[in-house]
């Protein structure tokens, strides 16, 4: 499998850094409040897993599942809830958990989504920002590294499904995407 990796372009002990301090920026923001972590299926699970325990807070945690319409590489911009919240947000802060943003539109959607079903405040943590793919005017409130349109996988990322338990984000060989 990682023969398959053409570069790693952000390493473990990078991630790691980045979302003690990501965790600890959280922790201050919302000092001596009950933060509800929604963390996005399956991409975030990684991020997600470990970002909690770098957040010193009460807190609860829930998952969405979404799909869109796309292929491997791309996505469409059509999103269906596949898996919904346990929990009722009615009323709580809310941070949305997501490995990535690339064209906005997932977000966009889920960020609608959760404020018409009354969640009191609602920001969003990415890992990875890629804001020169951007369609929509999302803008994550916490973002762990912005990175080049490229394609990455690792770290919570697939390509078609594989990839997700690589320790690092990296890019695969061009002739993997054939
Ligand atoms: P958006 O709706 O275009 O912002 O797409 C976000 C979703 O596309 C992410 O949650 C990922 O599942 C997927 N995605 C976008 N770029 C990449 C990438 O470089 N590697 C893996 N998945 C990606
Ligand atoms: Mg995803």
């Amino acid at each position: 499998m990682r023969g398959d990796v053409s570069r790693v372009l952000i390493d473990r002990d990078r991630i790691a850094e980045r979302v003690r301090e990501i965790g600890g920026e959280i922790a201050r923001d919302y000092a001596g409040r009950d933060v509800a972590f929604v963390g996005i299926l399956k991409g975030a699970v990684v991020f997600f897993s470990d970002l909690i325990r770098s957040v010193d807070l009460k807190m609860s945690i829930d998952f969405m599942a979404i799909s869109s319409y796309g292929s491997a590489t791309k996505s469409a911009g059509v999103v269906r809830i596949t898996k919904d919240l346990d929990y009722d947000i009615v009323g709580k802060d809310v941070v949305v958990v997501e490995d990535i943003v690339d064209t906005g539109l997932t977000l966009s959607f889920l960020k609608e989504n959760l404020l018409s079903r009354g969640a009191g405040t609602l920001r969003i943590c990415a890992l990875l920002d890629k804001a020169e793919r951007r369609k929509t005017d999302i803008v994550p409130d916490y973002v762990g590294f912005s990175i080049p349109d490229e394609f990455v996988v690792g770290y919570g990322l697939d390509y078609a499904g594989h990839y997700r338990n690589l320790p690092d984000i990296c890019c695969l060989h061009p002739e993997i995407y054939k």
